[in-house]
């Protein structure tokens, strides 16, 4: 087990996260106020732009390839790397349909 840090860019809160666990998962421990609502890679609720680092998050269904390379579902995505994400961004093809969470690529 590796344990990374993982920086909300927008607030400095600053949380340890172990390449075993979901960036909500930490926060929930942490009281970090990360929203949320599935839990399961599907609504984008958690959504997160990455600013800094790599993360895993093969069941982020929510999330096309491309999207899974800029965001993380942070219900989903486990840290590879020291991070900085910024919480409450989403990826553009929810913002361009209005407020509706893109179709999963099946
Ligand atoms: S809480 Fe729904 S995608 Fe993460």
């Amino acid at each position: 087990m590796t344990d990374y840090t993982v920086e909300f860019v927008s607030t400095g809160d600053t949380i340890t996260v172990s390449d075993k666990e979901t960036i909500l998962s930490r926060c929930l421990e942490e009281g970090i106020a990360q929203e949320y609502s599935c839990r399961v890679g599907m609504c984008l609720a958690c959504s997160a732009k990455i600013v800094e680092g790599d993360v895993t998050q093969p069941a982020a269904r929510g999330l096309s390839e491309r999207e899974s390379e800029e965001y993380a579902l942070t219900c989903m995505a486990r840290p590879l790397s020291d991070l900085k994400i910024d919480r409450g961004k989403y990826p553009p093809s929810i913002e361009a349909d209005g407020g509706q969470p893109a179709p999963a690529d099946d």
